[in-house]
């Protein structure tokens, strides 16, 4: 019987296992996020998106790393820190957002979604969303 962590990395090679792939992907997301609301798309108007896109790929692994060990890398910290209310002031609810917008990216690009793989990717990414929105005003 298949547990959450291999239906999720099962899913993440099928989005993202290929280079080319991955590029597509990580496009897509932001394409999905930054059209949510005017507000999100205006965190990212001066920023260099093609950075951004490697920095999310990478940041997920991150995520997952998390979400197994429970221990936070200096690298989360560091990214948490960039998010909170001192540096780029993320409210917390917008990681709601987020996740929704990569939950419908998954689902465009993974042909082998379903609710199991869904769920898969919410609890996997949970510890690491729980982990982002308290930082914000924890710093
Ligand atoms: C758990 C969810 C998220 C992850 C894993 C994540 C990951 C990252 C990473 C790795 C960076 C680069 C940090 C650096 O410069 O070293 C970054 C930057 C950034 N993120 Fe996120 N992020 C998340 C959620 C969000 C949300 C909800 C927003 C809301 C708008 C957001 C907006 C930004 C912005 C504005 C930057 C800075 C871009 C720049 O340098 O101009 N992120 N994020």
């Amino acid at each position: 019987m298949k547990n959450y962590l291999q239906f999720f990395m099962d899913s993440l090679y099928r989005v993202s296992g290929e280079p080319g792939r991955q590029h597509e992907f990580v496009t897509r997301f932001y394409d999905v996020f930054i059209g949510k609301t005017p507000v999100i798309a205006g965190y990212f108007s001066d920023t260099d998106m093609s950075r951004q896109k490697e920095m999310l790929a990478q940041s997920l692994h991150e995520m997952v790393e998390f979400s197994t060990t429970r221990v936070a890398s200096e690298r989360l910290r560091h990214v948490a820190l960039r998010h909170s209310r001192r540096e780029r002031d993320i409210a917390p609810e917008l990681y709601e957002e987020w996740l929704e917008s990569l939950i419908e990216t998954v689902r465009e690009f993974d042909l082998e979604f379903t609710d199991e793989v869904e769920l898969s990717w919410r609890v996997v990414l949970s510890p690491g969303i729980a982990y982002m929105k308290f930082r914000y005003d924890h710093f």
